[in-house]
């Protein structure tokens, strides 16, 4: 268990947790991008969060996959990806947030701040030099929230997920050097 502050923890996520972590996401990730989607997310979740592919990302060398807890209570995921390269940059030395998603009762409390804040002192003690992430341009939430936190424009793409909206395909990499 690591303790990113009195409240805010991260606890490992392992084999045992996959059914856990399914439930979770089932109930985390439409409430944040259901309107993505023809089918409210659910193909999303089905795929990323089923058990083969659960076990694979924790099988993957130099990834770190957690529970994040507030206040005693599983509230989300959070997974990085060290030395996953960002193009143009290949000499830095490079760390990936893959994914961060919070239950949307706890938004706007500063978790996801201290989790990036956290991540970036870990990095820089390792002496990485620049994080990155991929988000998605539509969702202003996520947006707004790696702006304020000084993350900027790198490149974009355009999903081709089936059954996502037209509208909402864009996916921007966005990054920050670290000091
Ligand atoms: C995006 C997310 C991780 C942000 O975490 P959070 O705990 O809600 O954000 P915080 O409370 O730490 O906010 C940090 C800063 O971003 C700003 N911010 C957060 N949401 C914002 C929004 N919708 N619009 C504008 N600014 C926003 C806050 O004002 C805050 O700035 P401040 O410190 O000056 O007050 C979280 O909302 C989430 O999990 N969303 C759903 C899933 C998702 O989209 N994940 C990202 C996938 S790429």
């Amino acid at each position: 268990m690591i303790n990113i502050s009195e409240k805010i923890q991260l606890k490992e996520i392992s084999v045992t947790d996959s059914e856990s972590l399914f439930i979770l996401m089932k109930e985390v990730y439409p409430a944040a991008y259901s309107h993505f989607w023809e089918d409210f997310g659910d193909w999303y979740v089905d795929s990323q969060y089923s058990k083969e592919n659960i076990e694979k990302e924790l099988l993957e060398e130099n990834a770190q996959y957690y529970f994040v807890l507030f206040k005693n209570e599983i509230i989300g995921n959070f997974r990085i990806i060290w030395d996953k390269k960002l193009a143009g940059f290949e000499e830095k030395k490079c760390v990936k947030l893959h994914r961060v998603y919070l239950h949307s009762k706890t938004h706007g409390n500063g978790i996801g701040k201290r989790l990036l804040s956290w991540l970036e002192k870990e990095a820089e003690k390792k002496q990485y030099e620049l994080i990155w992430l991929d988000a998605m341009n539509e969702q202003p939430q996520a947006f707004e929230f790696y702006k304020k936190l000084g993350y900027q424009y790198h490149s974009h793409c355009f999903l081709d997920f089936e059954l996502l909206h037209d509208n909402v395909r864009k996916m921007s990499q966005l990054y920050k050097k670290l000091t």
